[in-house]
């Protein structure tokens, strides 16, 4: 059995994970024509790659299929987006910012009979001024704004009103951002960031126990977060409002930028200490996760 990489070799934390591992059979992968069932000579697959195209997530869950564990769940994956983790949140007794959810244009034109018309009266008031617009499915800030007026917004729904479903939400006055890595479903590292566009974000030192008691359950969440939906490996934003409270407001980047250039050296290290033992370990171990969710939680 072997240990399978999808990412792009010239990638530098793909390369630090592998002399981590070394001694182990470790490979890249490359996919010919396979035919069904894929191979199996997997038995752990690390997956940097395959949100990039369906092809890789389909061939990616074949794998698992066929025994090898594969970080992450390739089921558990492709359905995150951010209303499953809303209403995650919501199970979990996590605070998230209010959020009101609009169609796309293509349903609203196909679906019009069971769809009411767009009440922006009632979106505004729901969420309060000013707010944030977001597709469901976005990732590394892309279609998401800031706006001030029902004008604003409309002007912004214009722009994102082609993604599949849209995200009206609450503004949260932010003090301080973090982003949370959770590794194994069980090791938690607080980072401050700075979040700006075009992975443009600045990470900062911090220090978890000026959270005072909130560490704990900020931990104590994003764990259960993690084990709800099945990632090995994700990073949890949360932020703290001028009041000191907490909101969620990304469940899942469940293959989070692990830029060796932009996150502190010892964070950086932690990181790959931590990947490296959560491959070894299941590659020792007869685990697979070729189950399609684990959700768990409150029962509606
Ligand atoms: N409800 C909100 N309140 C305040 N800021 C938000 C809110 N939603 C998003 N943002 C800002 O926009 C950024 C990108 O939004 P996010 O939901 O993380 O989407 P993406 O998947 O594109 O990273 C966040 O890092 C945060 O700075
Ligand atoms: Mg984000």
């Amino acid at each position: 059995m072997k240990i399978g990489l999808l990412e792009s070799r010239l990638d530098p934390f793909i390369n630090d994970l592998q002399s981590r591992l070394s001694g182990l059979p470790v490979e890249f992968i490359s996919f010919s024509q396979q035919p069904l069932p894929l191979h199996t000579e997997y038995g752990v697959v690390v997956d940097r790659l395959s949100f990039l195209h369906p092809f890789l997530e389909e061939m990616l869950k074949n794998l698992a299929l066929n025994g090898a564990y594969v970080i992450n769940n390739p089921f558990a994956a492709t359905a995150t987006n951010k209303m499953v983790e809303l209403r995650l949140c919501g199970d979990l007794g996590i605070s998230f910012p209010r959020t009101v959810v609009l169609p796309d244009i293509t349903a609203q034109e196909e679906l019009g009979e069971i769809l009411d018309d767009l009440d922006w009266q009632k979106a505004v008031q729901e969420v309060g001024l000013p707010c944030v617009i977001k597709p469901y499915d976005g990732s590394g800030w892309k279609h998401v704004y800031r706006v001030n007026s029902m004008e604003e917004l409309q002007g912004a729904y214009e722009k994102v009103k082609h993604r599949h479903v849209v995200l009206v939400q609450q503004a949260i006055d932010y003090k301080d951002y973090f982003r949370v890595f959770c590794i194994g479903k069980r090791d938690v590292l607080f980072i401050k960031w700075v979040p700006r566009p075009l992975a443009m974000g600045e990470y900062l030192p911090c220090d978890p126990k000026e959270l005072g008691a909130m560490e704990d359950s900020l931990t104590r969440q994003t764990i259960q977060l993690n084990k709800s939906l099945d990632l090995d490996v994700n990073a949890v934003e949360w932020c703290l409002d001028r009041e000191g409270r907490a909101w969620l407001i990304e469940a899942f980047n469940e293959v989070p930028d692990i830029d060796k250039r932009s996150i502190p050296q010892p964070y950086y290290d932690w990181i790959v200490e931590k990947f490296a033992g959560l491959v070894k370990q299941k590659f020792y171990s007869t685990e697979t996760n070729r189950t399609i969710l684990g959700l768990t939680g409150r029962q509606p």
